[in-house]
């Protein structure tokens, strides 16, 4: 991997998804990938309004709206790897990478125009870091799925992931175990191939 585009959503900067996160970055960073960070509570990410004006130039994204998302869809384009990075929220990622999921399945697909045409992503890697309340089989077993048949109607390669439990707020939630499972996520991010 040499380039990965990294979608933050959690609310709280310093809360267990972005502690988890931070070494799973440090560890792609040392081992040559460069990583562009968007945080979605810090943005405006619109919802997609299916009015499809994103169908009728196959060469980018294009979407009408005008909001934030410029940045992110140009980072996406230029990445190997997307990182949904995202608490789960109601047994899904939170609403702002939701929005920002919806907004690029129609922006990078072209496939809902008169004429059906490409997938302009395809071909590019996506991963899950992601902490829940319950346990992680029942508590990120749904968002993944999602994000599997969200991979596959795309050309995306889904290639796993990270997921830890939250113990409760006056429990630490970093710990050696989570640690060293975060380094070797990253360790294994980088040895996939392009
Ligand atoms: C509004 C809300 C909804 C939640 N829904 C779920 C859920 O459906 N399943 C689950 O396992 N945990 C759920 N949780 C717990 C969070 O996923 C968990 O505390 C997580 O580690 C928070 O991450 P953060 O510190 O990065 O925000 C929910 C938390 C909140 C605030």
């Amino acid at each position: 991997m040499k380039k990965a585009c990294i979608l933050k959503a959690s609310p709280r900067k310093k809360g267990n998804t972005y502690s988890l996160l931070e070494p799973v970055v440090k560890k792609l960073e040392e081992g040559g990938c460069r990583c562009r960070e968007f945080d979605l509570y810090e943005m405006e990410v619109l919802p997609c309004l299916a009015c499809r004006g994103c169908q009728q130039d196959w060469s980018a994204a294009n979407c009408v709206r005008r909001d934030d998302m410029g940045p992110v869809f140009e980072a996406v384009m230029e990445s190997d790897l997307i990182i949904f990075a995202s608490p789960i929220y109601a047994w899904y990622c939170t609403a702002p990478l939701k929005a920002a999921m919806d907004r690029m399945v129609y922006a990078f697909n072209k496939y809902y125009g008169p004429e059906k045409g490409p997938a302009i992503w395809a071909g590019k890697s996506v991963a899950i870091v992601t902490t829940c309340g319950y346990k992680p089989e029942k508590g990120t077993d749904l968002f993944e799925e999602g994000v599997r048949r969200y991979c596959k109607h795309s050309g995306l390669e889904y290639i796993g992931k990270l997921a830890e439990r939250h113990l409760g707020y006056d429990v630490e939630f970093m710990d050696e175990e989570k640690q060293r499972h975060a380094e070797e996520f990253a360790d294994a991010l980088l040895k996939r191939s392009v």
